[in-house]
């Protein structure tokens, strides 16, 4: 039957289906409404009418569709109190979004990370020597610590700052803010503005935090100004000193900021996401773990200086097992696109209006078992074959996105990983924390809930 009705779950009137979801276990609650309504419908919240799609038929009507583009969801726009028009949050027709694109791209190919290696393995070492002369043999917070390492691996890839994550006992104020800022905006998408502008105390917080990022950042732009040193191969360079090859224009120093604080908020809680649930699965599986360990010893024969291009790609099974990671546990679970017309999606014609949002739930789509087969639940790097991956439709995988705006980072994000893998596993017994039961977190970006891992240097 062509265009039928989107089903929906039963509606409060005002609410919606907003108190399907709201509460402390926004995450859990937010996996168990879309599964059990998949594959496609309707939810209502704050006036709106979304469309959530759970299954690979109906993302790729949508993603290959011409008529539908990036939304920057509620959530988003209020990311951009901070993050402005930085090119998480700008929508594609807003004139910064096609200029930083153009002018950063060169700084994230597989060449251009490979010369951040040293830093990388700078900040890698930081994090074993911690581990070696504070918690040998202890239980560690293993996402607490991934999360130190990708944020200082940002901030000195991106602009020669240390968080010192690892050197400093207290949290760099830098992270508690950019913490607090992304969870409180995540909020204040779902409160209504009445309401949101008599919450005094946490919008006192909130924009504190957000000054205080922007005055650091400001600060750092202005020094690096002032002391240029065209030798220094980061974003932040890459970013006072290109122009942009179609106007010819560089971009302003606002939105500068605005980039750098978005690879901080995109990068880093993503990045140690996979990194955590990567460790989960190979200590879990002990022959991952072994193939994981020969091809880290093949990579580092000859120390960390050696690595070249030609090294990274001959690590087959690590670059299966982390996307075979991604599918499972996608980092960014769901995102949004919307219709610029009215149009229809799927085989079956499912009614869409202009403007409309639709959410592309990521965490479903790669457990489709149409796409990856009965035992879609469960983990196999081997889903990740070339040839069987020849087979697939690119948008079966969604974990960076898809299309002109997909995930800027994800060579950065891979290679990092498999670097940090690699020489942890070349440096240490680890072992899971005995009688850990998985459970996912609630939080803004997926990640293992109190994840310990003991950490034994060899
Ligand atoms: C495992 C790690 C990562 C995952 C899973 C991830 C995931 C994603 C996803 C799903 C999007 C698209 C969002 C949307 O369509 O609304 C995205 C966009 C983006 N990501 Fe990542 N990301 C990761 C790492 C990084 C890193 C390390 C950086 C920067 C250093 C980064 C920077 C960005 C930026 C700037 C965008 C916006 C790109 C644009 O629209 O032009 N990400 N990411």
């Amino acid at each position: 039957m062509p265009n039928p009705k989107i089903p929906h779950p039963p509606r409060l009137p005002f609410l919606g289906n907003t108190h399907q979801i709201m509460g402390k276990e926004v995450v859990a609650n937010m996996l168990k409404v879309t599964k059990e309504n998949a594959p496609i419908f309707e939810f209502s919240m704050s006036g709106h009418k979304d469309i959530y799609i759970c299954n690979n038929e109906l993302a790729d009507s949508v993603l290959t569709s011409p008529h539908f583009h990036k939304a920057v969801s509620k959530p988003m726009q209020q990311i951009r109190n901070f993050g402005g028009d930085g090119l998480f949050t700008a929508w594609s027709h807003e004139p910064n979004w096609q200029k930083a694109h153009n002018i950063l791209m060169p700084g994230f190919s597989r060449n251009a990370i490979l010369s951040y290696f040293p830093i990388m393995v700078g900040c890698i070492n930081q994090l074993m020597d911690t581990w070696r002369t504070k918690h040998a043999g202890q239980l560690i917070d293993i996402q607490g610590d991934m999360n130190k390492l990708t944020f200082d691996v940002i901030g000195l890839c991106g602009f020669d700052y240390s968080f010192e994550g690892f050197t400093k006992e207290e949290t760099h104020p830098f992270v508690h803010a950019m913490e607090l800022a992304l969870n409180e905006s995540v909020k204040r998408a779902f409160i209504p503005a009445p309401i949101r502008a008599l919450r005094f105390q946490k919008n006192k917080k909130y924009w504190a935090s957000a000054n205080y990022m922007a005055n650091l950042v400001d600060e750092i732009i202005q020094h690096r100004k002032a002391n240029p040193d065209s030798s220094k191969t980061d974003f932040l360079n890459l970013m006072l000193q290109s122009v942009d090859k179609d106007t010819g224009e560089q971009l302003s120093d606002e939105n500068v900021r605005y980039q750098i604080v978005t690879f901080l908020a995109a990068g880093h809680e993503t990045t140690s996401g996979l990194l955590s649930f990567a460790f989960y699965e190979l200590l879990r599986n002990p022959e991952y773990l072994a193939k994981a360990k020969a091809e880290a010893a093949e990579l580092l024969a000859n120390g960390t200086d050696a690595i070249s291009m030609k090294d990274l790609n001959k690590l087959d099974f690590l670059r299966k097992f982390l996307m075979e990671t991604l599918r499972l546990y996608p980092p960014v679970f769901m995102f949004t696109v919307y219709a610029d017309k009215d149009t229809t999606i799927g085989a079956k014609q499912y009614p869409v209006k202009e403007k409309q949002m639709v959410r592309v739930f990521t965490y479903h789509i790669h457990r489709d078992k149409a796409v990856w087969g009965e035992n879609a639940d469960q983990f196999d790097p081997e889903n990740f074959d070339l040839s069987r991956m020849a087979k697939r439709k690119k948008t079966t995988f969604l974990a960076f996105g898809s299309g002109q705006r997909t995930c800027i980072g994800q060579h950065f994000a891979l290679m990092e990983a498999m670097l940090t893998i690699c020489m942890v596993l070349q440096n240490f017994d680890l072992e899971l924390a005995e009688g850990y039961q998985f459970e996912l977190a609630n939080n803004v970006t997926l990640r293992p809930k109190d994840l310990k891992i003991r950490v034994t240097p060899k």
